[in-house]
């Protein structure tokens, strides 16, 4: 029998007598603000920022600096990406702090005397490295929409390091797989104490030098980080270490703030992320595609539904393919015809019910994108909404850094095409628009989307996952908006992932029943199980109720939602 303590109780009489559903406790609600975030801690912080009087971008702000502290594998200040920003009266901006590539790159940077890729050096090396970007863009964002002074939101992230925070199991195993192995001398002394043991779960751990780091930038804002004492340490780290990024590169970096992606779904506005992200335009043009379906015939997770969700994925990820790339190099990008409905109809009309499609490998594919991101979603009482993602690559990036710098870089060259002209099956692109050229960014798949109901905020959402970001986040707004899902159910339901080529179906094993899978297979699909797709954070918005319900996805190992 379940036993609920006094709070529990009471938390569920009034939830019912608002008629809300409430089998599972793992939502959180609240009404004057909410912070889902990968790690408590770090949710806690934004919702501290909210309670002084911040608003969602401050808080998003300093939950991204306390990520870097809490959740390093992702979390970061030597990485990049994107916020989606819905203001309280409706207007939508975007800011894009994707990293580029340095002066010094090139498209064969990469390739021996043959042309080939010469090992995983555009994945794992010093030259890996992209010029980072997510200092430039947080204080870009809240310089111009945050509300508190800039030192109020990095001090949070200078406390947890300073003062250390209570390591936890995520941390124990990272440390220990790092600590054992010699490949990445940084890391193997990242998760060690002052007597060169690693640390335990349950004990304080401190990051000094991360804590004089974040002390420039509180002071300086973002020039604390691409000037000064810093933008020196990493400049120091890349001649030490054969990387290219240099002082002109840091000077030069500048985060943008673009318009967003809008597409519509049954009445709703869908904003997400434009180029260089592929999220926002493959994601509108998926929904686009399953709006035209006759939705109340095919019900989750049956076999109409996985075949009609995979179809619609392949024809998105070969537009991705062919056409995405960093929309400052690529101007004539088709945005305008790939979100259209007209464009999705023709689509539409090629899938064929019986049976599968065979995704056309004459085009192109993408390669392997590195799945360490993270995402949080904000929402503060007065309706202003933030979906921020950002990455540094793989996890633990580079799994390079600084030992004076205490942070960890990016290896987000990897998300470039690293051959030009050369396509293969396993998934390797050679297209244009997104080949390496100084100061470009690379394509990126991260989707923080924000969902909006009469020019409200309905949904917040965004996920880590490479290239499956995109369809984890599709099928999480699917199952709100069409399924009618809470918003914990919506973020743990079944997901997919088709991505064209590969031309297969990734499953989460034991969310597909074997005779979904069986007609799945007579119909042509090859189906593969992997253990898990997506992480997400998502807050949805019932204007009725006034209340806010925010979900961190149960594979998160530290993450919560975190309201009052
Ligand atoms: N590094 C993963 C992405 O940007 O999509």
């Amino acid at each position: 029998m379940m036993i609920l303590n006094y709070r529990a109780t009471f938390t569920l009489f009034i939830l019912l007598f608002l008629g809300i559903n409430t089998s599972v406790f793992s939502q959180t609600y609240a009404r004057n603000g909410m912070v889902v975030s990968d790690s408590e801690i770090a949710s806690q912080v934004g919702v501290d920022i909210l309670k002084k009087g911040g608003n969602a971008i401050d808080a998003a702000a300093a939950t991204a600096f306390a990520l870097q502290v809490t959740h390093p594998t992702a979390g970061n200040i030597g990485g990049g990406g994107f916020i989606v920003f819905m203001k309280s009266d409706g207007n939508v901006t975007t800011f894009d702090f994707r990293e580029k590539a340095p002066l010094a790159a090139s498209p064969d940077m990469y390739l021996d005397e043959n042309g080939e890729v010469i090992g995983n050096i555009n994945h794992l090396s010093s030259k890996a490295i992209g010029v980072p970007g997510t200092v430039a863009g947080l204080y870009k964002a809240q310089q111009k929409y945050g509300k508190l002074d800039w030192k109020e939101i990095v001090q949070p992230a200078i406390d947890l390091a300073k003062d250390g925070f209570e390591f936890n199991w995520s941390l124990y195993f990272s440390g220990r797989y790092f600590s054992a192995q010699e490949t990445f001398p940084f890391m193997k002394n990242y998760f060690l104490n002052a007597s060169g043991e690693l640390i335990q779960p349950g004990e304080t751990w401190k990051q000094p030098e991360l804590a004089t780091t974040l002390t420039y930038i509180r002071e300086n804002g973002r020039d604390g980080f691409y000037k000064g004492p810093v933008a020196d340490g990493i400049v120091e780290f890349m001649k030490e270490n054969e990387g290219i990024v240099t002082h002109e590169d840091l000077l030069k970096y500048e985060a943008i703030e673009r318009n967003p992606m809008h597409g519509t779904y049954k009445g709703y506005d869908v904003y997400s992320m434009p180029p260089p992200s592929s999220g926002g335009v493959a994601m509108i043009e998926m929904l686009n595609m399953v709006e035209l379906a006759d939705a109340e015939t095919i019900p989750f997770n049956s076999t109409n539904y996985v075949h009609l969700v995979a179809e619609a994925m392949r024809r998105a990820y070969a537009d991705r393919a062919e056409h995405m790339g960093d929309i400052d190099f690529n101007p004539d990008l088709p945005l305008d015809h790939l979100i259209s409905k007209e464009h999705a109809q023709n689509l539409f009309n090629s899938i064929d019910w019986q049976k599968a499609s065979v995704s056309d490998s004459s085009k192109f594919s993408q390669l392997y994108d590195g799945e360490s991101t993270t995402h949080l979603s904000v929402l503060d009482k007065d309706g202003n909404a933030v979906s921020l993602t950002y990455t540094l690559e793989f996890g633990y990036g580079s799994r390079m850094g600084s030992e004076k710098l205490g942070f960890i870089f990016n290896n987000e060259m990897g998300d470039f095409n690293p051959q030009p002209g050369v396509t293969k099956r396993n998934g390797q692109i050679g297209s244009d628009p997104n080949q390496i050229a100084p100061e470009k960014r690379m394509l990126s798949s991260m989707t923080p989307t924000i969902v909006a109901k009469d020019g409200k905020p309905y949904l917040v959402i965004g996920s880590p996952g490479g290239r499956t970001i995109i369809n984890t986040v599709f099928q999480t707004v699917l199952a709100v908006l069409e399924y009618n899902m809470r918003i914990d159910r919506a973020i743990s339901a079944l997901k997919i992932h088709h991505q064209w080529l590969p031309d297969r179906i990734l499953y989460e094993e034991n969310t597909l029943s074997p005779d979904t899978r069986i007609a799945l297979e007579a119909m042509g699909h090859t189906l593969v199980p992997v253990s898990n797709l997506g992480v997400l954070m998502g807050i949805t918005y019932d204007p009725e109720q006034q209340l806010m319900t925010g979900a961190a996805d149960a594979s998160s190992g530290e993450g919560a939602a975190v309201g009052y």
